[in-house]
């Protein structure tokens, strides 16, 4: 039986629908993905029992919401059935669009309630966090959004909206940030202690390092030249150069050799370890242009790693991490 997670007051599957990749033209690092195949990634994601999905205004200025939102109704799917997370744009703004944007959320998402708005970055704002949060506080006790989240914040930043936030009574439910095997920055920077005291729960974006760790790109290294710019750019270190899959190879070698173990693979591997290895407070929100992909991401729910499995992806990526 697949296991479920908190989410503020809810229960998710440990592993959601990143849905980025339905922004249409409004985001540089993916192609656009049509409605159609949208529409049989979320069949797929539904199928395989994912309960969740994460959007932003961002991606393609509601466009992501809609094709969503489109293809949860053409599925037959009620509102309320599952939980959506979508995200308000700080950038160049000042925390009045929280509240002047909400009714622009509420329409892309065509019925579906808004059950988690979180804010997108933590700087970029013209207003102070205060600000933000108190509007964000607004909404929620207005029942427009049923919980509030911020995305891409330190751990002084988390603690000061959660702080903010109590003082008025209302829960920070989540704080996303990149974590992945090649991208573990919260152990050392204070945001997963930080989450584990106050009760937040961390939403891993990225948690296959945009791909890096499926191992398609280290079978087929050739295949990189046809990636979007500014995905190339964001890989950096670990991602899509020779050197880079060069230096990240030892553990997709190692992820490849625990998949065989489980008749999984090497991206199945890479996010049972994610929501494994931290325990309760982090969950997950691939990204998916295919079915396949989907379908994977939600039978990864089911693939328990041993700890000893856990431990040993953890001490190779350490060791790739540090090389
Ligand atoms: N809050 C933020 O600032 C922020 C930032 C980034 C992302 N996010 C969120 O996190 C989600 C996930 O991040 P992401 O999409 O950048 O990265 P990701 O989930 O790490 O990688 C997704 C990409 O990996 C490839 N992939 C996925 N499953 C695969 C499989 N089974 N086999 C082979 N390849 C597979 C696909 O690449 P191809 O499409 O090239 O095949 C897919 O587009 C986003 O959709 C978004 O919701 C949030």
């Amino acid at each position: 039986m697949t296991s479920t997670r908190r989410l503020g007051t809810r229960q998710i599957t440990p592993i959601g629908l990143g849905c980025m990749q339905f922004a249409g033209r409004g985001v540089n690092l993916y192609p656009p993905v049509p409605q159609e195949e949208v529409q049989a990634i979320v069949a797929a994601a539904l199928k395989g029992g994912i309960t969740w999905f994460d959007t932003a205004e961002m991606y393609g200025g509601g466009g992501s919401e809609r094709a969503l939102t489109t293809a949860l109704h053409n599925l037959g799917v009620r509102p309320g059935e599952v939980l959506v997370a979508s995200k308000w744009t700080p950038f160049g703004r000042t925390a009045r669009s929280i509240e002047k944007t909400a009714p622009q959320r509420v329409a892309a998402l065509q019925g579906y309630p808004l059950d988690l708005h979180q804010i997108h970055a933590p700087g970029g704002s013209f207003s102070s966090l205060a600000r933000q949060v108190d509007a964000m506080a607004r909404l929620y006790r207005a029942g427009t959004i049923g919980g509030v989240g911020v995305s891409n914040f330190g751990a002084a930043a988390m603690e000061r909206a959660h702080a903010l936030l109590a003082a008025q009574g209302v829960p920070l439910v989540s704080n996303q940030v990149q974590i992945s095997l090649l991208h573990r920055s919260v152990e050392r920077d204070g945001v997963l202690t930080a989450a584990r005291r106050l009760d937040v729960t961390l939403i891993a974006s990225s948690p296959l390092r945009s791909g890096a760790l499926t191992g398609k790109f280290h079978d087929n290294p050739g295949s990189t030249a046809s990636l979007r710019g500014m995905r190339r750019l964001l890989g950096g270190r670990y991602g899509y150069s020779r050197r880079a899959l060069d230096r990240t190879r030892p553990l997709i070698d190692e992820l490849r050799a625990v998949a065989v173990v489980h008749g999984a693979t090497p991206t199945q591997v890479a996010l049972a370890w994610l929501v494994g290895y931290y325990g309760d407070t982090v969950v997950a929100i691939p990204g998916a242009s295919k079915v396949r992909h989907a379908e994977e991401a939600a039978a990864a729910v089911d693939l328990a790693l041993s700890g000893r499995e856990l431990e040993t992806l953890a001490e190779v990526s350490t060791r790739v991490l540090r090389g």
